[in-house]
């Protein structure tokens, strides 16, 4: 069966690490039609918007993207890219999986963390002004809908993973009454889900628990903020953003991407790691009902990472970006004749 998928290359390593993966995903058998979209940098250089509504349109119509990283100047320019993707597609939940991989030494050898954040609230809003000349305001934004819909994904995600307990990161002792209205709600949702137990921790004190011992957790939702930064802690414990993947859905539409920015300082030497795209690839071919596939280039994944000699410079490897994706490609194709 074909399939049809939205691609944004992206700025910096994206063009390389995109590359790498259609290669890949080819190799493992899997026709799909790539339909390529601009957004961020090159489409601002090329239609004058960093996020043209033609990519909008297309998204809406195939229901799914693959996407590279985009470049966001910082204190200035235009609006995230990425969080405008979020919000106009509605792409209310992120899920971040932090999964030990064999092969990739790292402090824990046993992690195996989910991480929900909430996409499109919160001080990603974007609502900020000057009250008076060296006074702004942020507003951070939380509502009943948008959190009782993602506690209803996180335990879903509980449930479909097989996981026993959900945690609500909050700040409800400080913020009691965003952050209270956030648990409140999630509270609730707990009460559907007898099966799953429903724990809650302060933001501050899971940051430190999850450095401690992070196989305490199973799934942890929490509002935007919270979850951007503790997603990248998550991602730390297993091995860094080059290895981390992460899938970006809402009730019609879903954009699969790497967590990784677009690393300009080896843009364009073939050095980039091609593997947080490739897995969010992963995730994206088990949504399209390629769960065989997404299986065998996992596998052919791991079975390259675990010789240090076949990993890319990142993880103390020497191939390039070519080359590795080559390695996972030919070991697809060997798993799937085996
Ligand atoms: P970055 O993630 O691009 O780079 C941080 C460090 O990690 C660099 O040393 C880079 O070489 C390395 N690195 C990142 N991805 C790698 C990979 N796949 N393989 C090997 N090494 C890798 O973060 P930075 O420098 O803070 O951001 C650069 C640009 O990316 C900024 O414009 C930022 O806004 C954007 N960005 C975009 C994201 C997205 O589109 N999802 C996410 C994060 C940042």
């Amino acid at each position: 069966m074909s399939h049809t998928v939205c691609l944004i290359e992206g700025d910096g390593i994206g063009a390389e690490i995109t590359a790498a993966v259609q290669h890949i995903i080819a190799a493992a058998g899997v026709t799909i039609d790539w339909r390529p979209c601009l957004a961020g940098v090159t489409a601002l250089e090329k239609t004058g918007s960093p996020l043209p509504p033609e990519t909008i349109a297309a998204i809406k119509e195939t229901g799914v993207a693959l996407k590279g990283p985009l470049a966001t100047a910082i204190g200035k320019g235009f609006r995230s890219v990425n969080v405008g993707l979020r919000q106009e597609l509605q792409l209310y939940a992120n899920f971040r999986p932090a999964r030990t991989i064999p092969g990739v030494k790292t402090r824990y050898d046993n992690v195996d963390l989910i991480v929900i954040r909430e996409n499109t609230e919160g001080l990603y809003s974007g609502l900020e002004h000057i009250v008076v000349p060296g006074v702004v305001e942020s507003l951070r934004v939380i509502t009943e809908k948008c959190s009782r819909r993602i506690a209803i994904f996180a335990f879903e995600t509980a449930r479909k993973y097989h996981r026993k307990t959900v945690t609500c990161v909050h700040k409800a002792n400080i913020l009691k009454l965003s952050d209270g209205l956030f648990l409140d709600t999630v509270r609730d949702v707990a009460k559907s889900y007898p099966d799953i137990e429903l724990n809650d921790c302060i933001v501050d004190a899971a940051a430190m628990k999850l450095v401690m011992d992070p196989t305490q957790f199973e799934v942890l939702v929490m509002e935007n903020l919270f979850g951007d930064i503790i997603s990248d802690l998550a991602s730390g414990l297993v091995g860094g953003l080059g290895v981390t993947p992460s899938g970006n859905y809402g009730d019609g539409y879903a954009i699969f991407e790497a967590v990784h920015g677009t690393a300009p300082d080896i843009a364009g030497k073939d050095m980039a790691n091609p593997t947080a795209l490739l897995l969010s690839a992963t995730m994206m071919l088990k949504h399209l009902g390629e769960t065989d596939a997404a299986d065998r280039i996992e596998s052919a994944l791991l079975s390259v990472l675990q010789n240090p000699a076949t990993r890319t410079g990142d993880l103390g490897g020497k191939l390039g970006t070519s080359k590795f994706a080559e390695a996972v490609a030919e070991a697809c194709a060997v798993g799937s004749s085996g």
